[in-house]
């Protein structure tokens, strides 16, 4: 029987893509995924720091395998993700988890393989993790588990250092991909059947610049677009700073690009976005909004929004409940402010009481929520298309999401995974709504 891999994945998008990648390498060594994390012979963790609740959760499960460890000493566990790329990380996780057999960073992600082979035979830890980001390595060797979505990197790295943010420290400098090696990857996956691609980077906006500026983003999903067919492009995540008018007008262009587009805002006052170095005021990011409507009028927006940042009053957060409003966000993501070691607002005056944030980010979620739910009732009785992605055996439903990322949910005799289906909506609650599926 061949050896087994079990991934532990935390963290975003990115974080999912680069698992595949990860079960990818695994697989081209002759591991096949397992049933059971009891019964790996690897068991990787992929982790993210960018709140401190997913890195808790990460070092508490690393920590609950030393009695695995111990009933089956040949068992691997590497560590690797953006965890492991913060100053002192790798030797804090060495101290803690001495039972832990590789730590690799996020930019030497791509020699897991060698760093198998390194282990193999040697009692000795390998920890490996880069100080600074090596070459872009173009070749796909993922091992795909999300069809018919397709995950492609266009970019790594970030270069905003907002305040708060671990990101610029643990995933280094902007580096855009070559786009014509995006565009065949694109173009691969779509002839392999995907049927929907996100192009990822944490500010795909500023695509290209650190490659001269020559091949902008609107450029890119220009280039992707000229292929014909039925399939679907998203992007995230977007910054509102770089969002304007030829990214809004290829959105409008192509029927392809989806009319949703994820906008962090972050916060509603423009005292607290200047402390969080975020480069737009509440009105410039609601421009941009009015924008992308006036251009794609069904466009829905999707945002980050985020409570009790240091110095943060009842005052500036009335401004963002306020923000939340007037964008008509038609969901968002909520999160409570934690500080990150090493960043400029962890060591700022003013941090916010638990207390304090708790009650704040519970009137967030409660205005989130009724937003959107006030905006699934008007699905009720309309017909939608969405990408079948998925079979809910607990419910004996198929599901998918129409193109402004709406669940919805239908019965089908048949297997439905990786069609477009149109499905008449009867039933909405919450963000999900369900329904009957025209043949
Ligand atoms: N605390 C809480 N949320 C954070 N985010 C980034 N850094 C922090 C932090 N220190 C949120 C932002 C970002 C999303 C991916 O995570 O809202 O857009
Ligand atoms: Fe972090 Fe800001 Fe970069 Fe987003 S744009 S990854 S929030 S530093």
């Amino acid at each position: 029987m061949a050896k087994q891999y079990w991934i532990v994945t935390y963290g975003c998008q990115m974080n999912v893509h680069e698992s595949e990648k990860i079960a990818g390498i695994l697989r081209a060594r002759g591991y096949e995924q397992g049933a059971r994390e009891e019964d790996a012979d690897i068991i990787v963790f992929n982790t993210c720091c960018i709140r401190e609740n997913a890195e808790n959760h990460a070092y508490g499960n690393i920590g609950a395998l030393k009695k695995l460890k111990k009933s089956r000493p040949g068992l691997l566990i590497a560590v690797g993700g953006c965890m492991t790329q913060q100053e002192g990380a790798a030797q804090k996780l060495r101290k803690k988890f001495p039972f832990v057999d590789i730590v690799f960073g996020t930019h030497n992600l791509e020699d897991l393989g060698a760093l198998l082979d390194r282990k193999e035979g040697s009692k000795k830890a390998v920890v490996d993790v880069w100080g600074k980001e090596g070459e872009i390595r173009e070749e796909d060797f993922s091992f795909r588990s999300s069809y018919p979505n397709g995950w492609v990197n266009i970019m790594y790295g970030c270069n905003n250092f907002c305040t708060y943010c671990i990101v610029p420290y643990v995933r280094g400098r902007e580096r855009s991909r070559d786009p014509e090696h995006v565009i065949a990857e694109v173009n691969g996956l779509l002839d392999r059947g995907y049927k929907e691609i996100t192009l990822l980077g944490q500010n795909v906006n500023s695509y290209g610049n650190d490659r001269g500026g020559e091949f902008t983003f609107p450029q890119l999903l220009h280039k992707i677009c000229e292929r014909d067919g039925k399939y679907r492009i998203r992007f995230m995540t977007s910054n509102p700073k770089d969002f304007g008018e030829e990214l809004v007008r290829a959105i409008a262009e192509h029927e392809q690009i989806c009319n949703l587009v994820h906008l962090p805002v972050q916060a509603g006052s423009d005292r607290v976005l200047r402390l969080m170095n975020r480069k737009y005021t509440a009105s410039e990011y609601l421009k941009k909004v009015e924008l992308l409507r006036k251009f794609v009028p069904d466009c829905q927006v999707t945002s980050d929004i985020m409570v009790g940042f240091p110095t943060e009053t009842e005052e500036d957060f009335q401004a963002t409940l306020a923000l939340v409003k007037e964008a008509k966000f038609c969901t968002a993501f909520t999160f409570v402010y934690s500080p990150r070691s090493g960043t400029k607002a962890a060591e700022m005056e003013g941090q916010i009481s638990e207390e304090v944030k708790k009650e704040r980010i519970m009137r967030l979620v409660e205005l989130v929520n009724t937003q959107t739910r006030e905006q699934s009732v008007l699905y009720r009785g309309k017909t939608i298309e969405i990408l079948c992605e998925d079979y809910d055996a607990k419910k004996g439903l198929y599901l998918g999401r129409d193109e402004y990322g709406r669940m919805g949910y239908f019965k089908s005799d048949r297997d439905r995974i990786g069609e477009f289906v149109k499905m008449r909506v009867s039933e909405t609650s919450g963000v999900s709504l369900a329904g009957e599926a025209f043949e």
